[in-house]
């Protein structure tokens, strides 16, 4: 049963009504209390932060039913992908995931499967659903997930996959139930949505218009966090710097990351931020506090004002020089990252190159490198894609090759110095082997005791690689 189609017109819209707080507890059906007794879900994540943070409240509303988190699909009751639209490749993950999962639909009827997120926000994946995958049970969208008890419920009962995604300019929901996927780290949204409608990104049109949450609701909750012993937070947003403009309440991002700051939380991240409104006020006050970390992602996409233009950024190149370098200036030996898009419609080879000589300039700490993936309902996708797929490649890996080499040189500056690193836990690598985090948001391996998770503690590097570094623990 469709109740509700994604609308790419309706997603398009942006109006000047106030944003609508909602602070009721959610609702659940009769039906649905205790249902999830004796149940297990799994939650598949993909894409950025704001999809682990909403998994975070997903797994908080079924476990408030009474589910049981698994991680094995042959023993879930319920599945649910919550899915990224970024790119073409992250969208066929998911079908092909999707897909493969028809057989234990067919062994176990009852296995209810759902997908959500950005993919459920676009017309396409609607389609495609109805015509290929009709063993879902339930699609909904970035909106409604405080509805997904009654969801749930209706897709229990009916024969037929229920859909219900609205495309809308959104609310702000508050209090939903979260069950965080770590006790020491955590995501603290402050915006959702994105009003920057760069040419080529689709999240304007999936997670509606930039709503900020109110300076006293974000401030209770890092107090709340930091009162359950939570040593760092990450604020998110699409653009964090657009914090507050939409709420007309005389402050902005530099005033929250101040009393942020101010609550004395180890640690404080931010992403992400957009080049185009960083203030002078927000740099004084990220190099005031010792709290915020040495470490800001600045994507500047392309180092070809050409390209800039056509993508929508609003800022040119060096503009976004001159803010680096302020930035670098600011804060004593800070780590920069960025994000760089290759293949952009009609992006000559000067332009590419371009954008090397960027990367030359900023010798990033760290960067997120892209091949130009068009997105239907999005203006690049009908700009001419003139970069064909092999020059895509060709350029993509130059390009990641020099930003490695400046990833090992800046890694090279920690040699024989002493960090302090918040412990995340056994190395994905090797279970011996304990890793976490620098103030500078690099990857730290040593050996010590698991009593050590969750803490900060001091290590001595004594080798360093492009992607980590190593070291041992001192006091
Ligand atoms: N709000 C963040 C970005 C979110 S998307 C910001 O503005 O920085 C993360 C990154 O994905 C973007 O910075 C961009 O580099 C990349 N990206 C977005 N749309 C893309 C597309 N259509 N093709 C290739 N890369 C894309
Ligand atoms: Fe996408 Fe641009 Fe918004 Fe970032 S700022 S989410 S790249 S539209
Ligand atoms: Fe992907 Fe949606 Fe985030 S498209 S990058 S999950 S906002």
């Amino acid at each position: 049963m469709i109740k509700n189609k994604p609308n790419l017109k309706k997603a398009q819209k942006r109006s000047n009504k106030d944003v609508e707080i909602i602070e009721d507890k959610i609702y659940i059906p009769n039906e649905m209390v205790n249902y999830g007794n004796n149940k297990k879900y799994l939650i598949q994540t993909y894409g950025c932060q704001a999809n682990e943070r909403d998994s975070e409240n997903i797994s908080g509303i079924l476990e408030l039913l009474g589910y049981e988190r698994t991680y094995d699909e042959n023993n879930s009751d319920f599945i649910i992908f919550n899915t990224c639209a970024i790119r073409e490749n992250a969208e066929n993950k998911v079908f092909g995931k999707i897909g493969s999962l028809k057989k234990l639909k067919r062994d176990n009827p009852s296995l209810v499967i759902a997908l959500c997120g950005c993919m459920a926000q676009e017309e396409k994946t609607i389609e495609k659903i109805l015509s290929s995958y009709q063993h879902l049970d339930l699609v909904f969208g970035t909106h409604n997930i405080n509805n997904l008890p009654s969801l749930l419920l209706d897709a229990l009962y009916s024969k037929e996959i229920i859909v219900d995604v609205t495309s809308e300019e959104g609310q702000v929901i508050e209090n939903l139930p979260s069950n965080r996927a770590s006790k020491f780290k955590a995501w603290v949204n402050i915006m959702f949505g994105c009003d920057k409608f760069c040419t080529y990104c689709i999240v304007p049109y999936t997670r509606g218009k930039e709503r900020s949450r109110l300076m006293e609701n974000i401030l209770d909750e890092v107090n709340d966090l930091i009162k359950e012993g939570y040593q760092e937070i990450t604020l998110l947003g699409q653009n964090v710097n657009a914090y507050g403009k939409d709420l007309n309440k005389g402050y902005g991002f530099a005033k929250l990351l101040e009393n942020v700051a101010k609550t004395n939380i180890p640690r404080i991240r931010f992403m992400t931020s957009h080049p185009w409104d960083f203030t002078d006020e927000m740099i004084d006050v990220i190099s005031k506090y010792d709290n915020i970390m040495p470490f800001i992602h600045l994507p500047v996409q392309s180092g070809n004002n050409g390209v800039l233009k056509k993508m929508g950024r609003r800022y040119s190149v060096e503009e976004y020089k001159i803010l680096f370098d302020k930035l670098k200036k600011a804060k004593t030996d800070v780590a920069m990252s960025t994000d760089i898009i290759v293949g952009f419609p009609e992006e000559t080879n000067e332009a590419f190159l371009d954008t090397l000589a960027l990367v030359d300039y900023c010798q990033f700490d760290n960067a997120f490198t892209f091949a130009f993936s068009p997105r239907t309902g999005t203006p690049a996708a009908k700009m001419k894609d003139n970069v064909g797929e092999d020059e895509k490649k060709a350029r993509l890996a130059i390009l990641n090759e020099k930003v490695n080499g400046y990833f090992l040189k800046n890694n090279q500056r920690f040699f024989n110095k002493t960090l302090k690193v918040l412990v995340d836990g056994p190395s994905k690598k090797n279970s011996d082997v304990l890793s976490g985090y620098s103030e500078h948001n690099k990857l730290v391996n040593f050996k010590g005791s698991k009593m050590l998770i969750g803490k900060i503690v001091n290590v001595k590097i004594n080798d360093v690689k492009s992607f980590s570094l190593e070291g041992e623990l001192v006091d």
